[in-house]
């Protein structure tokens, strides 16, 4: 079920460009500090710097433009109105700040401040989801994306709750962060939260950008509760740390919705009208790839060491996550950032002057040779650190991160690109549509 497009309701924007403009910006900072991983990051997956890199990436980077997407689609195609724009514009200068803080704080295993931080932190997430439900609740339609983006939005609150949990947890030694209890919240943060986003708006964007009009989404509700039914399982499972027989069904059950959801998309693509793919619809294949791999390394990394190389699980722990969050999740969200920046700017910049001057249409707002580039150094560098994780290299991982940085760099440079005076690429000035009777 897809929602009728309002763009008149997009938000301003400076309210949603500052997400998409900063988030590069913790990939930058994610690379920079796996580029100065030390000896122990193969001895465990949660040593503070591994900590910090992780948190670095999914809050700085894919959390960040998740939110400034979500801003933007939550009005624009969910239809719905936001709680307060004043309330979205303070909300992105705390999160930077909240992210920052609470990655420094982690890095250092700073515990006397990890809470305050990490509050920050949980604060920004509760005025984010306060905005963004506003929308939800205020559409009239029924949609995928509608429906996806709420049960994430409540993912989020569960991940931020025991992330808090957890600082304080550390703070007054409360109780042991077993692997099985790490496992719990940072999937209810990856699997719940970004995953459920991802599902749910993809089965949006990707008919639309890439003219699908035939192929319907196959059983799309099911997917959506059945995989948030499986996160909620698989977290309940993974606190209890059981052994790897009930550890591998678990992670089954979490991917099948996800694998439902990589062949119905793989089909739509198949059937679309736009012969050429452009950058949303090139990214949305290689995610999708990525995806295929993360399933594979996540199902070997639930059965452990039997089947670790070197009989050290880190190493697939490690490769797992670079293939879920920098593969999957980030190559998608790259492939989207060059479609709401440029169409946001096109609505409010140009659109206004459709049918008196020759505008640009929103393919002459970004460059296609630097979003290629954007894209093609993120999946390189993900599949080249994904490849030094396995093989236990920390010279691999120090080259990766650097080639991770560059990456984010290439991202902002293409999102600050689409913000220069750009002229039409056609001959003929724009006109609106004349109907003669
Ligand atoms: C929703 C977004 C979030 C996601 C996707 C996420 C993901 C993760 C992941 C994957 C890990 C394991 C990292 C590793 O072992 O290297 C982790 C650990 C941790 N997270 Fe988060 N997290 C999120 C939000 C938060 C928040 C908001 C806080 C604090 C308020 C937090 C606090 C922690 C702590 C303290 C640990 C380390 C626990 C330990 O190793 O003892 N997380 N998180």
């Amino acid at each position: 079920m897809s929602a009728r497009v309002a763009p008149a309701n997009s938000p301003p924007l400076g309210l949603v460009s500052p997400f998409l403009l900063a988030a590069p910006f913790g990939l930058v900072a994610a690379g920079a500090l796996l580029a100065a991983a030390g000896s122990d990051t193969f001895a465990a997956i949660n040593v503070p710097h591994t900590v910090a890199i992780t948190h670095a990436l999914v809050l700085g980077w894919v959390t960040t433009l998740m939110m400034g997407a979500l801003y933007q689609l939550g009005a624009a195609v969910i239809g719905g109105r936001l709680l307060s724009e004043r309330l979205a514009r303070f909300q992105v200068v705390l999160h930077i700040g909240a992210v920052a803080l609470f990655t420094w704080s982690v890095a250092g295993w700073r515990t006397g401040l990890m809470p305050a931080a990490g509050g920050l932190v949980v604060l920004s997430f509760a005025l984010f989801a306060a905005n963004v439900a506003h929308a939800l609740l205020t559409s009239a339609n029924h949609s995928l994306p509608r429906l996806g983006a709420g049960l994430a939005l409540s993912w989020l609150g569960i991940a931020g709750g025991i992330g808090l949990t957890f600082a304080l947890a550390l703070n007054q030694a409360w109780f042991p962060i077993t692997q099985g209890r790490l496992a719990a919240h940072a999937h209810a943060g990856l699997a719940g939260w970004l995953a459920m986003t991802l599902l749910g708006v993809s089965y949006q964007l990707v008919p639309m950008f890439n003219v699908i009009t035939k192929a319907k989404p196959f059983h799309g509700g099911a997917v959506l509760a059945g995989t948030c039914a499986a996160i909620a399982l698989f977290a309940i499972v993974m606190a209890f740390d059981p052994p790897w027989p009930v550890r591998l069904a678990a992670a089954m059950l979490l991917a099948a919705g996800p694998t439902a959801w990589a062949v119905d998309i793989v089909r739509l693509l198949r059937s679309r009208s736009k012969r050429r793919l452009d950058i949303q619809g090139r990214a949305t294949i290689v995610s999708t790839a990525f995806l295929g791999a993360t399933i594979v390394v996540g199902l070997l990394a639930a059965i452990g060491e039997p089947v670790a190389p070197a009989g050290e699980p880190t190493r697939l722990l490690l490769a797992y996550g670079i293939l879920g969050i920098g593969g999957w999740m980030g190559c998608a969200m790259v492939g989207n950032s060059f479609k709401i920046l440029p169409f946001l700017l096109w609505y409010h910049r140009y659109r206004p002057r459709v049918g008196t001057a020759p505008v640009p249409v929103v393919g002459d707002i970004y460059s296609e040779a630097v979003a290629t580039a954007s894209l093609a150094s993120l999946a390189g560098a993900v599949a080249w650190l994904a490849v030094s994780a396995l093989a236990g290299s920390l010279t691999g991982l120090h080259a990766g991160g650097m080639l991770l940085a560059g990456s984010g760099l290439i991202h902002f440079a293409g999102m600050a690109h689409t913000f220069l005076p750009k002229t039409s690429s056609r001959d003929v000035p724009s006109r609106v549509p004349v109907v003669h009777s």
